[in-house]
């Protein structure tokens, strides 16, 4: 499929509810905020082609964060005839600046500002700004750019801003080879350095890449700080991941409490995600959109006209549990499901579903137990392909295997992923999404995700569920309600 003219359509694998450009390449999420009733969602993209180059935001808007609407590319590389200027528009962030405090407001409504990293044409990477006043329809770069000079560091990139109440200071957090810098602003545009964070602690396998660190509170009341950090390569199951840290942010320095590498998602297909600004003063809820891919294939997808497609935006929570602090996450749920079947069974024998076509599925499952049971569940489809998803208690782990699944990507990170888990107590239960070319699992309390692409010939329309126990054991089926 490398060649062009040997391109076909594909849009039996374009997701419904996974937001993706109707054409071109795209990688990772930018510039998450939610703004005036909208979710916009720029990310990094090519308008130019179906691989990776021209550097760009492109620009989606969503009200429900599932049926996404694409908007005119927001911003284009600043590479002249000559190959030389700033360059090209990598990943960051945007703000809302509720009380003006980079001056850009014009009017009415605070200005939205983008705070991203230019890549030069000499590969130099520096960090600029821009601004919208009319609600991220159209931007200014500001004049003064870059706001952060290259200090002789190779990768410093990927910005994500939040405004620090504590400190009342804009703080950014930006990558810089392996570990994450602080830097403090009063206004956006004049940056002071405060820390650096990660030099010894964490996973050093590979390229630190977009981080984000926000505040979030466990159910009983305890608040603590978490610095999420994306690692290429490096991740639990081949080619990317994306590690987290917890601690406590002083407004200064951020440390962690714990030495272990903990992983956001052990599926290979969930990179570098970041939460949207703007929802903390509507309902406090921390959301997270990542890239469903892996840059040790992403150029190798079967997919076309476009190329990358948004995992399910998850919305995190923090769990104080045996294991120390874990950031659980779980699909967002402002959808309506719509019923399509439920199956019950007391016996040993397996139970089995129709999966609806043409929509999104959404699989939830229980399985009541008192004793270590196998569980096994699979996913196959009329040209005999499955996905084949194991609970081994003993070894507490999760695995799937999607090497029969379709598409044969021979370079696929690993031929079967492993996901540790919680053990279970009395129900062995969780979700499963199924998008066309997409599956994503979230076992139990959301403690461990699994997100992988799959390119079945035909779509996956039947499940059976097998546990070696004799209890009760459920199959939950809804559509979710695509527009
Ligand atoms: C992560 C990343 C970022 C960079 C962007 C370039 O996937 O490598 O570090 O800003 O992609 O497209």
């Amino acid at each position: 499929m490398k060649n062009t003219e040997e391109k076909q359509f594909t849009e039996q694998w374009r997701p419904l509810n996974h937001f993706t450009p109707q054409e071109n390449w795209m990688n990772d999420p930018n510039g998450l905020v939610y703004y005036d009733g909208l979710y916009h969602l720029f990310y990094q993209h090519n308008p130019k082609a179906h691989v990776w180059g021209n550097m760009s935001w492109g620009h989606a808007v969503s009200t429900d964060l599932l049926n996404w609407q694409e908007k005119p590319v927001a911003l284009l590389p600043d590479v002249n005839e000559n190959k030389q200027g700033l360059g090209y528009i990598f990943s960051g962030s945007v703000v809302v600046d509720w009380n003006n405090t980079s001056g850009f407001q014009q009017g009415e409504h605070p200005p939205l500002v983008a705070i991203f990293t230019h890549h030069s044409e000499q590969a130099v990477q520096c960090q600029s700004i821009a601004y919208s006043n009319d609600a991220g329809e159209t931007w200014t770069k500001f004049e003064g750019n870059p706001v952060i000079e290259n200090p002789g560091i190779r990768d410093f990139r990927d910005p994500k801003v939040f405004w620090h109440q504590d400190s009342k200071q804009w703080v950014m957090v930006l990558a810089a080879g392996q570990v994450v810098k602080l830097f403090g602003s009063a206004d956006l545009k004049s940056w002071q350095f405060l820390s650096d964070f990660g030099e010894d602690v964490g996973s050093h396998a590979g390229e630190w890449e977009c981080p984000d660190l926000f505040q979030l509170t466990t159910e009983d009341g305890e608040t603590k700080w978490v610095l999420i950090v994306s690692i290429n390569p490096g991740g639990p199951n081949g080619g990317c991941g994306t590690q987290y840290f917890v601690g406590e942010f002083n407004g200064n320095r951020f440390e962690t409490d714990h030495d272990n590498v903990k992983w956001f998602d052990y599926g290979p297909d969930n990179y570098a995600g970041v939460t949207f600004d703007g929802l903390q003063r509507v309902d406090g809820r921390r959301i997270m959109i990542g890239w469903m891919s892996n840059w040790t294939y992403a150029g190798d997808l079967p997919t076309y006209p476009w190329s990358g497609a948004m995992a399910l935006p998850r919305e995190l929570t923090l769990l104080s549990t045996s294991n120390g602090h874990l950031l659980a996450n779980k699909p967002v749920n402002q959808y309506q499901n719509s019923m399509v079947e439920v199956t019950r069974n007391k016996s040993t024998q397996a139970i089995s579903a129709y999966l609806p076509q043409e929509s999104v599925v959404n699989i939830e499952f229980n399985v009541s137990t008192s004793a270590p049971s196998k569980t096994t569940w699979e996913l196959t489809n009329v040209d005999g392909e499955k996905v084949i998803i194991k609970y081994n208690p003993l070894r507490k782990l999760l695995t799937v295997d999607r090497r029969n699944a379709g598409f044969d990507i021979k370079i696929w990170t690993m031929p079967i992923i492993e996901a540790p888990v919680l053990p279970h107590n009395d129900q062995i239960s969780g979700q499963m999404i199924l998008d066309k070319s997409s599956l994503e699992i979230f076992w139990g309390d959301g403690t461990t995700s699994v997100t992988a692409l799959l390119f079945p010939s035909s779509p996956f329309d039947t499940l059976v569920m097998q546990s070696q126990c004799d209890s009760e054991k459920s199959i939950i089926i809804s559509k979710v309600g695509q527009k």
